[in-house]
């Protein structure tokens, strides 16, 4: 944890920053109602942060980052005063603010100060030096209250940071060649049915026609499913998205071998019609999610 001596040091924050700022009160006094208003304007306009507004006590919110500014012009930055920059830093991760937010508002409100001062100061020199002393007290705040998120993010470890990036990383690799091997196995399986396709086509030829067309329709229909596979295979593996899909079309396909099949065996009414009652499902099935995909958003 650093202290307010360090990172006075680390900005080059004098005495005399202290001192100027300490000069800027009145001034700051005088605008604190615009500095307020104008701020919560701003955080009403980015429905983000208006909507962690509405969720909070608006009077003490509003009194507390009114205090906030004047602080800033106080003229003592000791350990009291950072902890208090700390205790800002952990309110604003408690309620699920975005840093993001923190960073644009603080930008925000440099304009605001540095425009006051450009507006009441005609000493060319003075207001550099006022400008100067702002942005370090500023970027001071922001440097604390920043580090709180960091802390969150520290914090949010099991046993230790390093073995557990080396179990999420050997993790990764193993998925990967889980997939590697998957894709590897549809492509031999891919080829038994290529031979299995070969030996049905012989069958025409050599006597039962019927048995033979069917069967190889079928051994077809489990390619096309084979290359649906392996293809929704390498794209997950290049890094795309998994798609439930592919899936759907594959179990459809079955089906539909399924009642080739079955009207080859010339099998019970009752078993066909099973059949044929699941096929609609699932094709009802297909059509809702490819729907749904076409609704949701690319990313
Ligand atoms: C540079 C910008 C900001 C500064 C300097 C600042 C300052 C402060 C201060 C001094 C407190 C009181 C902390 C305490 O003593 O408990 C506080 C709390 C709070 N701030 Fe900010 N704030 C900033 C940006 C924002 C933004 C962008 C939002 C968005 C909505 C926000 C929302 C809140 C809320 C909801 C609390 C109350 C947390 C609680 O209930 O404990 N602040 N902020």
């Amino acid at each position: 944890m650093i202290t307010m001596q360090e990172l006075r040091d680390h900005y080059r924050f004098s005495d005399d920053d202290g001192e100027l700022l300490k000069s800027l009160a009145p001034l700051a006094g005088q605008n604190q109602e615009r500095f307020s208003r104008e701020f919560y304007d701003y955080l009403y306009g980015l429905p983000e942060t208006a909507a962690i507004l509405n969720s909070s006590n608006r009077e003490r919110l509003r009194e507390m980052h009114s205090n906030w500014f004047m602080s800033l012009f106080a003229g003592i930055y000791d350990n009291h005063y950072l902890n208090h920059l700390t205790r800002i830093g952990h309110a604003h991760v408690r309620v699920g603010l975005n840093v993001h937010f923190v960073n644009a508002a603080m930008n925000q409100i440099r304009h605001f100060l540095l425009n006051l001062i450009d507006g009441n100061y005609s000493d060319r020199e003075q207001r550099r030096i006022l400008r100067e002393a702002v942005e370090k007290i500023l970027d001071m705040n922001l440097d604390v209250m920043s580090s709180s998120y960091r802390e969150e993010e520290l914090k949010k470890v099991f046993v230790s940071r390093k073995i557990e990036s080396f179990l999420i990383k050997a993790t990764e690799r193993f998925t990967y060649g889980l997939n590697l091997a998957l894709v590897l196995a549809l492509a031999g399986v891919s080829i038994s049915v290529v031979c299995l396709f070969v030996w049905d086509i012989t069958h025409i030829f050599t006597g039962d026609m019927e048995k033979g067309i069917l069967s190889a329709l079928g051994e077809l229909l489990i390619l096309w499913m084979m290359i649906e596979l392996m293809d929704n295979e390498i794209k997950n593996l290049k890094g795309g998205k998994f798609n439930i899909l592919v899936f759907i079309g594959v179990v459809i396909v079955a089906m539909i071998r399924e009642i080739l099949i079955t009207t080859l065996r010339h099998d019970a009414l009752q078993t066909q019609t099973f059949l044929a009652v699941t096929l609609l499902i699932l094709g009802i099935v297909y059509y809702l999610v490819s729907k749904s995909q076409q609704m949701q958003p690319r990313v």
